[in-house]
């Protein structure tokens, strides 16, 4: 880099108050001397001082204000009439599959710190018995699905910095889980700098600023910046399915919610879990002002939060779990200008180096993470579709090394889940007063994706002896 580009960049750092990243200078060699200045280069320094007057100085931001009340929720079907609708819907949705309309899209650019596992969440070995990965586990469904409605479901992978290259060599050594290279797509998402209490920049080495990844709402954006909408479009695809890498229970590509979203000419669509205890930490979709939200659980007021109808259900009951349809002109459309995603600041633990060059470890929270969430797109939709979904069917994240959503409880889920599919397909098995299976059990998607498909594929003279993995 020439000096006057050094000097500009400088400047403009300087110009920010951000002039501290550069007190390492003289003792940096080349490359490291390059290497900060083509990171500083692509910050973009009057969005992070518009960022750090509103979130971090000023915090003039507050998510929630206005009128809420209650969204419309497509419950689990339980009426005749309900349940034709959704037989409608599934067949409408399927239609979508088979004509390559919809593609699976899967963020996996956080970092896992909760679960503290080494490498990308993604690896984390989830198979109740078969150990494999999360991965694996949704490459089989994707598989499966494109086998079922003879289609190609293309994958669209979100990962970071921190985990991309990992993540594609994992992909590659295990070549790609027996789908096509050329159906998956990886891209990185956006990073951004942390900051502390006063809006400085923290070096987490002397020739780089710490960053962290921009949230699950800079998907939108890192689907334009990498030209996977254009590809997208190239392809012909109208519908995203959104999901997250740690759900273990994920019914990927889900016909009806697909249909559902569909037949409503929704922009943007959510699954949701009927929430039981009202103070379950677990973010609700109302509407707020008239538009579709998710209310996080610490903005929601606590009357709300325990208010009940007269049937004696949670008013608040639809707990977001962070599985969406959304359609590619809709993320076109919110990505086409300037317009941003609201922020969200999380308070953290940010190692780095003082600037006595000293690496320093806090104890206590010393810097503030910012990242942009993907439900703050709901409000900008004109139609959005609200589906109730079981939760034992369909949601058991990982989130936690030990306790609630953690390893154990997905494994259980799992194996309950395929305990009550082989129950469904007419072959007996028992379960626990605590509902849980007695035995272990996995089935492949590959095998069979649904009780029907176990059906057909066992012997009818099959009998679960309490160890099995059909693959
Ligand atoms: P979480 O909010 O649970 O975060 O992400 P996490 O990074 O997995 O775990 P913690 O909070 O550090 O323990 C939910 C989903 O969103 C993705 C994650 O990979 C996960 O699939 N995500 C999150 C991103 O892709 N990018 C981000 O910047 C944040």
């Amino acid at each position: 880099m020439n000096s006057s580009r050094t000097i500009q960049i400088r400047d403009k750092a300087k110009h920010f108050g951000q002039e501290h990243i550069f007190r390492f200078w003289d003792e940096l060699n080349d490359k490291s001397r390059r290497n900060l200045l083509e990171q500083v280069e692509n910050i973009d320094f009057e969005l992070m001082e518009n960022l750090r007057n509103d979130y971090i100085i000023n915090r003039t931001i507050n998510h929630f204000s206005g009128e809420l009340e209650p969204a419309p929720i497509i419950t689990i079907p339980t009426t005749n009439t309900q349940m034709d609708k959704a037989k409608q819907a599934k067949a409408e949705g399927e239609k979508l599959l088979s004509s390559g309309k919809v593609a699976a899209l899967l963020v996996a650019g956080g970092q896992g710190t909760r679960l503290g596992f080494d490498g990308p969440k993604g690896k984390y070995p989830a198979g109740p018995i078969s150990s494999k990965s999360l991965f694996q586990m949704h490459a089989e469904k994707i598989l499966a699905l494109n086998r079922k409605y003879n289609t190609t479901i293309p994958w669209f992978i979100m990962t970071s910095e921190a985990n991309h290259d990992e993540t594609v060599n994992y992909f590659s050594d295990n070549k790609y889980f027996g789908l096509n290279q050329a159906d998956i797509y990886f891209f990185t998402q956006g990073m951004i700098p942390a900051m502390d209490e006063k809006g400085l920049f923290f070096l987490e080495k002397k020739d780089h600023i710490f960053c962290n990844p921009n949230g699950h709402g800079g998907t939108l954006y890192a689907l334009r910046d990498n030209d996977c909408l254009a590809e997208m479009k190239r392809r012909g695809i109208e519908e995203i399915f959104y999901f997250q890498v740690d759900n273990t229970l994920i019914n990927i590509c889900d016909p009806c919610f697909i249909g559902y979203h569909h037949l409503s000419n929704a922009e943007m669509s959510s699954k949701v879990v009927a929430k039981e205890d009202p103070h379950e930490k677990v973010g609700v979709i109302g509407k707020l002002n008239g538009k579709i939200a998710v209310i996080e659980y610490s903005d929601l007021p606590k009357d709300a939060m325990e208010a009940r109808n007269a049937d004696g259900k949670l008013k608040y009951i639809g707990g977001s779990i962070a599985i969406h349809m959304i359609k590619r002109a809709f993320v076109e459309q919110m990505t086409a200008g300037d317009f941003s995603l609201p922020y969200h600041v999380a308070n953290k633990k940010i190692n780095f180096i003082d600037e006595n060059g000293n690496y320093v470890q806090p104890e206590k929270p010393n810097g503030f993470k910012l990242e942009m969430f993907i439900f703050d797109a709901l409000p900008y939709t004109k139609n959005s579709v609200v589906m109730e979904i079981v939760r034992e069917d369909e949601f058991s994240p990982i989130k936690n090394a030990e306790g609630q959503d953690s390893p154990q409880t997905a494994k259980q889920d799992l194996m309950n889940y395929y305990g009550r599919m082989m129950k469904q397909a007419g072959f007996e098995v028992d379960f626990d007063e605590n509902g849980n299976l007695k035995g272990l059990l996995e089935i492949s998607p590959l095998f069979a994706l649904d009780a029907e498909e176990l059906k057909e594929k066992l012997d009818k003279n099959f009998r679960f002896e309490g160890n099995l993995i059909l693959e």
